[in-house]
């Protein structure tokens, strides 16, 4: 082992955008190296803080997996009523508190800009484990590294985006983190889910090709190759009446996968509700579960770069 400081990230983990592309292939390098051996004890001795203030079933599990695989202690909460926020304390207060206490720390929050927030008031290195509708980079790069997986390159990818795109904060970095790597977008949403002026306008700043139509259909499907269903997410509605118009909007039936192309993978950051039909899970197209254990795999490569500790050849 030896300390590193890598090309753009300043030992903090916020958003897609702070990274480049080297930055990414090494993430994913490192990824393939754990995902080959995930037990090692290179986090002897460190204490790392998952601090939930929004519910999580893999990113928060996955961490501490990683954690704990590598050796480290964790730390934190995963219903922030349990927590002294409850009495009023403000997270300013929580991260300088938790910050005497752990060597790292992986946060997931409602707010848009929080973990950015965070990361300014502390010198111990913030993981953004999803801010609100804005960014979830540990996903992308799970979700890299399953796209690197099934099709053998990143390079020239036809993606297809279905569902919530309006808030939904994976496809947004997904987004972000594809423009170095020549994708084809295709975005399908309802009018009221549509994916957000300010990624459409990243797509043109960066002559990236992108579609965008309501209907969900075998054409799109077969010409693609990840085809990345979200969900329609209650929580970020401010009006009820506009989730309940769009809640079913989409459904992938196996059916739909008939004439698809044979390296095509749906990819889903989950949890999904209604949106991709049970009996997809047996298709060999289907490919969220182990996208979800990948999920282990990136974020061992995340807190490592995060700690500075280089893996060995
Ligand atoms: N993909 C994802 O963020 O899942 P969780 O909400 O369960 O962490």
């Amino acid at each position: 082992m030896c300390a590193v400081i890598f090309n753009n990230m300043q030992n903090n983990f916020i958003s897609v955008a702070d990274l480049n592309k080297d930055d990414i292939l090494s993430l994913l390098a490192d990824a393939a190296k754990f995902e080959a051996n995930p037990n090692q004890r290179l986090l002897e001795g460190k204490v790392v803080a998952t601090l939930f203030f929004e519910p999580s079933t893999r990113t928060r599990l996955s961490f501490e997996t990683a954690a704990n695989r590598l050796g480290a202690r964790v730390i934190g909460f995963s219903d922030p009523n349990s927590s002294s926020t409850s009495k009023g304390e403000t997270l300013k207060d929580t991260i300088k508190m938790v910050s005497n206490y752990a060597d790292v720390i992986v946060m997931r929050h409602f707010l848009e800009g929080a973990a950015r927030y965070a990361s300014e008031i502390t010198d111990v290195p913030i993981i953004n484990a999803g801010d609100g509708a804005n960014q979830h980079p540990s996903q992308t790069m799970l979700d890299l590294y399953s796209i690197w997986k099934t099709q053998g390159t990143l390079d020239n990818i036809d993606i297809t985006m279905v569902g919530d795109l309006k808030y939904g904060r994976t496809v947004h970095s997904l987004v972000q983190a594809m423009s170095f790597f020549n994708p084809k977008f295709h975005f399908i949403a309802p009018d009221l889910l549509r994916m957000p002026n300010g990624y459409r306008d990243f797509c043109k700043r960066h002559d990236l090709y992108f579609d965008e139509q309501e209907d969900f259909n075998e054409e799109a499907i077969n010409r693609t190759d990840i085809l990345y269903m979200t969900r329609v997410q209650r929580e970020r509605f401010s009006d009820p009446r506009e989730y309940e118009q769009v809640k079913n909007v989409y459904c992938l039936r196996r059916s739909m996968l008939e004439h698809a192309k044979s390296n095509l993978r749906v990819l889903h950051p989950l949890p999904r509700v209604n949106e991709i039909a049970y009996d997809v899970d047996d298709s060999d197209k289907a490919y969220y579960f182990q996208q979800a254990q990948n999920g282990l795999y990136a974020r061992q490569a995340i807190i490592c770069r995060m700690l500075n500790i280089k893996l060995e050849q």
